[in-house]
């Protein structure tokens, strides 16, 4: 791994815990990234309705869970209480959804980065981007590399940088148009953090001219990765845990 004072992170980072190698965003998904030599990990964060911060892609949670309805207007009580396991496998039947508190214990534990993508559900935009980074006043050690934040929603990184300005952030794009560091610049971002075939020499080259690093997701095939990594690129995101094989 290269490491760089735009980019004091692993270059490879496990999207939701180990990819698809096991049920996402679990702490299951979690150890087995951990398993294949990863020491950074992507995962989602959202708010119960008693706001409590717990891992989930969707923001409903019929996919991923044997419950049903949006997880934002179920307590913390009753997402306790959910199979996030058995939807993947029955090895993993039982697998509770992990609060992010657990999870950021797992990880100093350990001396893991992590990747906190804030992944609202619509409406609680600046409420989770500051739950999260007044979470990570509370229980993230000094000693310990800052948890990088990021999320596709601007409000929610304004929310997060005013409760917890030192917290390194991240700005999501789905789109490259001509000013597209603008936001993130804005937002006193450190990175920004795209879709692979979005990155070439001139985008790179303008995010770096920024002072920022450029980050990808989700790279799973060896030629993207090439290719990005050719460019310049100062990390990727994979699901492929069980290809790609981060050098410690
Ligand atoms: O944070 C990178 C990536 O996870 C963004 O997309 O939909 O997989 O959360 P998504
Ligand atoms: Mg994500």
């Amino acid at each position: 791994d290269k490491q760089s004072a735009r980019w004091p992170y692993p270059f490879w980072i496990a999207h939701r815990g180990a990819g698809k190698l096991a049920p996402e965003n679990t702490l299951a998904a979690f150890r087995q990234g951990a398993s294949f030599g990863y020491r950074m990990f992507e995962c989602d964060a959202r708010l119960s309705a008693d706001g409590v911060l717990v891992l989930l892609h969707d923001d409903a949670l019929d996919r991923t869970t044997n419950g049903k309805g949006l997880a934002g207007e179920q307590t913390w009580a009753e997402l306790s209480q959910l199979d996030a396991g058995s939807w993947y496998s029955r090895l993993w039947a039982g697998e509770p959804i992990p609060t992010l508190r657990n999870v950021l214990h797992w990880c100093t534990t350990n001396h893991y980065a992590i990747n906190i993508e804030i992944k609202p559900t619509p409406g609680t935009e600046a409420a989770t981007g500051k739950a999260v980074a007044k979470l990570l006043k509370k229980v993230w050690p000094a000693y310990l590399k800052a948890p990088l934040l990021s999320s596709f929603q601007p409000e929610a990184l304004a929310a997060a940088a005013e409760a917890a300005p030192h917290l390194p952030r991240a700005l999501l794009l789905d789109e490259l148009p001509d000013d597209f560091f603008k936001t993130a610049q804005k937002l006193h971002c450190q990175a920004i953090v795209c879709r692979h075939p979005l990155w070439n020499k001139k985008t790179i080259k303008a995010v770096h001219e920024k002072g920022m690093a450029a980050l990808s997701h989700t790279v799973n095939d060896e030629d993207s990765a090439e290719r990005l990594i050719k460019l310049g690129i100062d990390g990727i995101i994979t699901d492929r845990v069980d290809f790609f094989t981060p050098i410690v």
